[in-house]
Formats: C-alpha cells, sequence, structure tokens
C-alpha cells in the first residue's frame, strides 16, 4: 500500500468527520445525602448536528440515567436547558457540539438554587424578581369593560414592545452578571429589561417616579457595573446593553427630582 493510499481520504471535510467527544459534568446534588461535588467524564460519538442537548439525553440513555438536566422545548424557547458551557453561560439546545473542542465541561448557572448536576431552579429567582418589580402591566383603567374596544397601539411600538418580550427568562445573563454574584438582592439584566419593556407600554400608568421605587438603588440599575457580560451571553441577542443604558439615564433624572 502507497503512502497516500494509507492517508484517511481528503474528501472528508472537517464537518463530516466523526469524533469522539469528552464532557466532563460538575456533579453535586445537595438532596443526596453524603454526595459531594465532583467532576464526572463521559466519552461518546459525536453525531452529525449534535447539540449539547442531545449528547446529554443520549449519555442519560445509554451511559448514565442518574444525570440530571433540564429541557423542555429543544427549540430556544423555553430557557430551561441553559448551562454554563466552557466557562460561558448558553443553551444547550441550541449549542452544537461541533461548536466547541472535543473536550468539553459543563456546569449548572450559578446564582440559582442548585437541584442537582446541571439542574437549577430559575423559575424561582425569576418570580421573586418579576414580584419585585411588578413585571405586569399596570393598566390605567382598573374598571374592565370587555365591550369596549382594545386601544390601539401603532406598530413600530408594538414592534420595539415585542423586541423586549423576547426574553426567554434563561437565566444567562444573571449567571454571567458579576453583580449578581456579590448581590442576592439585584434584579439582574433580566429584571431592567422588563422595567424598559413596561416604561415603554402605553397601557401602564406607572411613571418614571414609580420605577425609581423599584430599581433606583443598587439592587437595581445604580449596582450595575456595566461590564456587559449580560449582553455578550443572552442567546436571544436581546439588546441590554442599550437597554440598561437607557434605564439607569431614565432613573437618574427621576432620581433628581
Ligand atoms: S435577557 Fe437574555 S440572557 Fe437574560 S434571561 Fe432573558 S433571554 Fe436569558
Ligand atoms: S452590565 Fe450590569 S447587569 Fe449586565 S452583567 Fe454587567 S453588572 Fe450585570
Ligand atoms: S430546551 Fe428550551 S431553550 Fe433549550
Amino acid at each position: 500500500m502507497t503512502e497516500s493510499a494509507a492517508m484517511p481520504s481528503q474528501s472528508i471535510s472537517p464537518e463530516s468527520a466523526q469524533r469522539k467527544v469528552r464532557i466532563s459534568v460538575l456533579r453535586y446534588n445537595p438532596q443526596e445525602r453524603g454526595s459531594v461535588p465532583r467532576m464526572q467524564t463521559y466519552e461518546l460519538e459525536e453525531a452529525d448536528g449534535m447539540t449539547l442537548f442531545i449528547a446529554l439525553n443520549e449519555i442519560r440513555e445509554k451511559q448514565d440515567a442518574s444525570l440530571q438536566f433540564d429541557f423542555v422545548c429543544r427549540a430556544g424557547i423555553c430557557g430551561s436547558c441553559a448551562m454554563v458551557i466552557n466557562g460561558r453561560p448558553g443553551l444547550a439546545c441550541r449549542t452544537l457540539t461541533r461548536s466547541l473542542g472535543s473536550e468539553i465541561t459543563l456546569a449548572p448557572l450559578p446564582v440559582f438554587e442548585l437541584i442537582a448536576d446541571l439542574s437549577v431552579n430559575t423559575g424561582k429567582w425569576m418570580r421573586a424578581m418579576s414580584e419585585r418589580l411588578q413585571a405586569w402591566v399596570h393598566m390605567k383603567q382598573i374598571e374592565v369593560d370587555i365591550s369596549r374596544l382594545e386601544e390601539r397601539m401603532e406598530p413600530e411600538l408594538a414592534q420595539k414592545i415585542y423586541e423586549l418580550d423576547r426574553c426567554i427568562e434563561c437565566g444567562c445573563c444573571v449567571a454571567g452578571c458579576g453583580t449578581a454574584r456579590m448581590r442576592e438582592d439585584f434584579v439582574g439584566a433580566v429584571g431592567l429589561n422588563k422595567i424598559a419593556r413596561f416604561r415603554l407600554d402605553p397601557r401602564d400608568a406607572r411613571t418614571d417616579a414609580d420605577f425609581y421605587e423599584l430599581v433606583g438603588d443598587d439592587s437595581g440599575v445604580f449596582g450595575c457595573m456595566s461590564l456587559l457580560a449580560c449582553h455578550d451571553v443572552c442567546p436571544k441577542a436581546l439588546p441590554l446593553a442599550t437597554q440598561i443604558a437607557f434605564v439607569r439615564r431614565k432613573m437618574a433624572g427621576a432620581g433628581w427630582k
């Protein structure tokens, strides 16, 4: 056999070449007596189009049924599969293993209550934050008259509100945020984005003075260090840098009055 015949075919593109990936997962179950934090490594054959979500399912089905992680939609919509992927928060269902090296490290999102392994209780945190910020439309009209036509909204404004409503509450921005790591009561970029969203809504009766009461301190917009990790890691590419700057400017104005 000639040397060239022994070489792998040059026609196989790097994309289609099979490879093995090693996935190391930080495992710990605070509910389980005797459980200690440890790294556990799994090896598997990478398939075409494999996402981390698919890889984790394969591990759970074929290698280790005790591995815990969350998912619902598998389409980047529910936000439940967020985890720290090679040190950076992201969605497992939207991350191709091919986009990473063959050694992958996974850890649960910090800040949120750990359930076990890669599963965290983002819902509890998000609910507390939403209640604290009263994240719902405070209607100008208290009495609801169902026979009245809804107020019209200009399509451009509806589009702007929709843009901020795309948040899936995955928690990536909170997990990547230095302030959220230091202050338990910090509302995070997700909370500040909500304030920007309700401030835009003409149906919401609240004034800047009302919003100042909610986020006009260090647990709100003045606790933000503007390093913008939140903006960099948001899987929905929300314009968090612009929104935080906007809310800060408006709250600074409200504070002077
Ligand atoms: S703002 Fe982005 S990163 Fe933060 S919770 Fe919403 S979608 Fe996730
Ligand atoms: S810019 Fe503010 S909200 Fe975003 S990660 Fe930094 S401190 Fe957190
Ligand atoms: S499973 Fe819903 S966002 Fe990943």
